[in-house]
């Protein structure tokens, strides 16, 4: 099939309802009509997500906004105009009209525009038959590692789901969502987005999360994980660690950005992962996956860097640590 054939026949799926998986520049994204609440209870089936967790609907461009979320503050307005197309969800008051499978019945809407342009074009030619928004979380089981490739999402779902192949994705982990739809607007969830930048644009801090913030399962602790132990520890705890389990004999992966000890010491398989966070990130999620299909006893990650750049990767690393080895 050819790649206009491929998204005419996503369209043409979408348009009955049935659910697309799509590239985006973050992570790859399990698709259906925002509108169509039976298709959406087909993503929350596939994924085996609890329904009270809203999903994000994604839109061609920042002009939709409106038809989603009432009123768009002018925060949000500021922060499409600097971030979308891009990494960027913002969790508005929900438009009238937007269906409670979307929002798990909260008063609240998260959107985005990504930048990836397969996704782009997939919304456009969606717009053009009357879907305008495609509610998508990440296209994985329920608690499982979010995918950055169509073949991981087809691990995740087989032959059953459409997937449109975009490539590798390029930001490598969730989109930033920052809620503006409360007394002060706060980051939900870090992502690769500079806080500082959303801050400056907005012209203000942010306020700390907070225990009433909204569901977001991507809060939850176990959360992103691999079905090995993981076990998350700065590079000289690293070292030793390795040492003590190589003495075990038990088969073990390391995923490190730093030196560790060569030749690696018996039954140790090492996974390198860039040593700046930009590459980092778009590494994180295939390295996971390859470290859980190598069938060793455990993984350590040598905990990266404690300064801002790596924050949305240190929290995607610790509920790994935190919900790994349940199945
Ligand atoms: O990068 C991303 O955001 C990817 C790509 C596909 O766009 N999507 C993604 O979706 O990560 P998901 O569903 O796996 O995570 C979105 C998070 C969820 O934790 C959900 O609870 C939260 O966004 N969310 C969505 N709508 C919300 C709302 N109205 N209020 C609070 N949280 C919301
Ligand atoms: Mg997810």
């Amino acid at each position: 099939m050819t790649d206009t054939a491929r998204l005419a026949e996503a369209v043409a799926r979408l348009r009955a309802g049935d659910v697309v998986a799509f590239p985006t520049e973050t992570v790859y994204g399990l698709g259906a009509d925002a509108r169509n609440p039976a298709a959406v209870a087909r993503v929350f089936a596939l994924k085996g997500r609890p329904t009270d967790h809203p999903l994000i609907v994604h839109i061609a461009s920042a002009a939709l906004l409106p038809r989603w979320a009432a009123p768009v503050p002018p925060a949000a307005r500021a922060l499409a105009a600097a971030f979308w197309p891009g990494p960027l969800t913002l969790i508005l008051p929900r438009a009238a009209g937007v269906p409670d499978a979307v929002t798990g019945g909260q008063p609240t809407v998260g959107v985005r525009c990504p930048a990836h342009p397969l996704a782009h074009a997939l919304l456009e030619a969606c717009l053009a038959v009357g879907i305008d928004g495609l509610a998508a979380p990440s296209a994985n089981r329920f608690g499982h590692v979010s995918p950055t490739t169509a073949d991981h999402v087809r691990g995740e779902f087989g032959p059953q789901v459409l997937v449109l192949d975009g490539g590798p994705a390029d930001v490598g982990i969730e989109s930033t969502i920052v809620d503006l739809s409360r007394d002060a607007p706060r980051v939900l969830r870090p992502g690769m987005l500079d806080t500082a930048r959303l801050a400056a644009v907005i012209g203000g801090e942010f306020a700390p999360a907070g225990a009433d913030a909204p569901r977001v399962s991507g809060s939850l602790a176990a959360h992103y994980a691999p079905a090995t132990p993981l076990e998350l520890l700065p590079g000289d705890a690293l070292i030793a660690r390795i040492q003590a389990l190589s003495a075990t004999g038990i088969p073990f992966a390391a995923l490190v950005y730093g030196p560790v000890p060569e030749p690696p010491p018996a039954g140790l398989q090492v996974l390198r992962l860039p040593a700046e966070p930009a590459g980092y990130a778009r590494a994180l999620y295939a390295r996971l996956r390859e470290a859980d299909a190598l069938g060793v006893a455990r993984i350590l990650v040598e905990a990266p860097p404690a300064d801002l750049p790596w924050l949305a990767i240190r929290d995607r690393l610790r509920r790994a640590a935190q919900g790994s080895g349940r199945s």
